[in-house]
């Protein structure tokens, strides 16, 4: 490869690089994850993070002054895939903030100062997926593709519709039934997006997107899940405005709840290279939280031992673990809809970030996650119950000593509270507004702009005809 920027199999014994023009969601070779990779050689790296700052006060309505704005593009020297500025989908995501949340930490037990909470959900859809998607239009863009599409519990559904309508795409989500909270339902309807309703969860959505989007090319379909790698390279912005809210200082933890474990992986992805740039002299420790009842990557990797293994990932005892999850028809489920996902697809990526940040894996139950959610309501701003994952968990890392009251931690609120405004008003009043509206009266509908769900059998076939394309 002689280019500055490149597509790589995370498979060592693959390795197969493809030119970043190309559309790939897996290795056309042996079908692992592909990674964005940069021949740090022929570009201009940062001198310092704190480099960066100089551009704080240089965002205009010219193209330099939009990029300076996005706290994902201030960072485009990090991540610098796109063939020429010209091409990027910015819409003013990640500005975000990292607040101080001294409060909870008394009350958790913690000194002041030590407790950090990044507000994911201050973005334009109201979670961290705008990070991920702004370079995930970027490079749609570059390839010319129309129509762009993803499976979602949710936020990547709103996030995929507002990006898609501002850049004039055609959008189409795929959401399981009855699945996804309704702040983040009504996000992609109004956006404009074509919603197919799967007769099925989040996994089997997921399944029958990358079918489409891979084995029909004549529907031209340009996947958007983070099996995209230009999504990931985006989400290493929230570590950098991490470190940013930190006068660049380097934290002792980073808490991040896990679904597909795109955000974890782009975590890692981000300090192996800050590291290998010089930039940071040390990599925080990772710790990455799962709902108990959609808990693959903690059964997997602390309860039985899966790990990195320099790229070598067993794959065989991810198949059994998958098989005795079919033998048992198991389906994940939690209160946490955001993160109901049973077979993460960045499961192996994850595994590099958890060796390279020498991290660990907790589940929590869904009663942990509602108390935790209120905290973090009560004595800091809101968040949706999968965020409140992480607050969750570290009140048992800090029970059972292995995160220090005194040491320094980030937990990443990843979506907004009013995405999930039914399970608030459920914790503080047993009223279950889902099965209300179940029982309420259905008005007409007459809007102009009214955007119907379309319910669909989880099927190719189905989904095809539903599309009509
Ligand atoms: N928190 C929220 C609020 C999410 O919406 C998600 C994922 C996660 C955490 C987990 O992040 O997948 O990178 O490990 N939501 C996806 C979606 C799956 O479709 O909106 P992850």
């Amino acid at each position: 490869m002689t280019e500055r920027a490149y597509q790589q199999c995370v498979n060592p014994t693959c390795a197969t690089t493809y030119g970043v023009d190309e559309i790939h969601v897996a290795c056309a070779k042996c079908g692992s994850l592909l990674d964005i990779q940069y021949d740090w050689n022929r570009l201009a790296i940062p001198k310092s993070l704190s480099s960066f700052e100089s551009r704080w006060s240089t965002n205009g309505l010219d193209l330099e002054g939009r990029l300076n704005f996005s706290g994902v593009w201030r960072f485009r020297d990090l991540m610098p895939f796109y063939r020429s500025e010209d091409d990027i989908v910015t819409i003013g995501e990640g500005r975000t903030m990292l607040q101080q949340a001294d409060i909870l930490a008394r009350h958790l037990g913690m000194g002041a100062r030590s407790l950090f909470l990044q507000y994911e959900g201050l973005n334009p859809s109201g979670s961290f997926k705008d990070n991920g998607m702004t370079a995930a239009f970027t490079h749609a863009k570059m390839v010319g593709a129309k129509k762009v599409a993803c499976a979602s519990t949710g936020n990547t559904s709103a996030s995929l519709a507002l990006y898609a309508s501002l850049a004039e795409l055609t959008g189409i989500v795929f959401i399981g039934s009855g699945k996804i909270a309704f702040g983040k339902l009504s996000q992609a309807l109004d956006y404009g997006a074509i919603t197919l309703q799967i007769k099925g969860d989040f996994d089997a959505c997921l399944h029958r997107v990358r079918e489409i989007a891979t084995d029909h090319p004549e529907l031209g379909i340009y996947l958007m899940n983070s099996v995209n790698p230009f999504r990931l390279e985006g989400q290493k912005s929230i570590m950098y405005r991490v470190l940013e809210g930190l006068n660049w200082e380097v934290p002792d933890w980073i808490i991040v709840p896990g679904g597909n474990l795109g955000n974890c992986s782009a975590f890692g992805k981000a300090f192996i290279e800050l590291k290998a740039l010089g930039l940071i002299d040390r990599i925080p420790r990772l710790a990455v939280i799962n709902a108990r009842g959609a808990n693959t990557l903690h059964q997997l990797f602390s309860v039985r031992g899966l790990k990195w293994n320099d790229g070598h990932v067993d794959h065989d005892s991810i198949n059994q673990y998958y098989g005795e999850l079919n033998e048992a028809g198991y389906h994940a489920h939690t209160i946490a809809s955001a993160i109901e996902i049973g077979r993460p697809v960045n499961l192996v990526k994850s595994l590099r970030a958890l060796d390279a940040m020498n991290g660990i894996t907790r589940e929590v139950s869904d009663d942990e996650i509602l108390e935790a959610r209120a905290m973090i309501a009560r004595w800091g701003f809101g968040c949706e119950p999968a965020s409140a994952a992480g607050i969750a968990a570290l009140i048992n890392l800090l029970g059972d000593g292995t995160i220090g009251k005194s040491e320094r931690v980030t937990c990443i609120l990843t979506g907004h509270e009013l995405k999930d405004a039914d399970a608030t008003v459920r914790y503080h009043t047993g009223i279950d507004m889902k099965s209300a509206q179940d029982h309420a009266t259905k008005f007409p509908v007459t809007g102009r702009l009214a955007n119907q769900p379309i319910r669909v059998g989880d099927s190719v076939e189905d989904i095809v005809a539903a599309l009509n394309m």
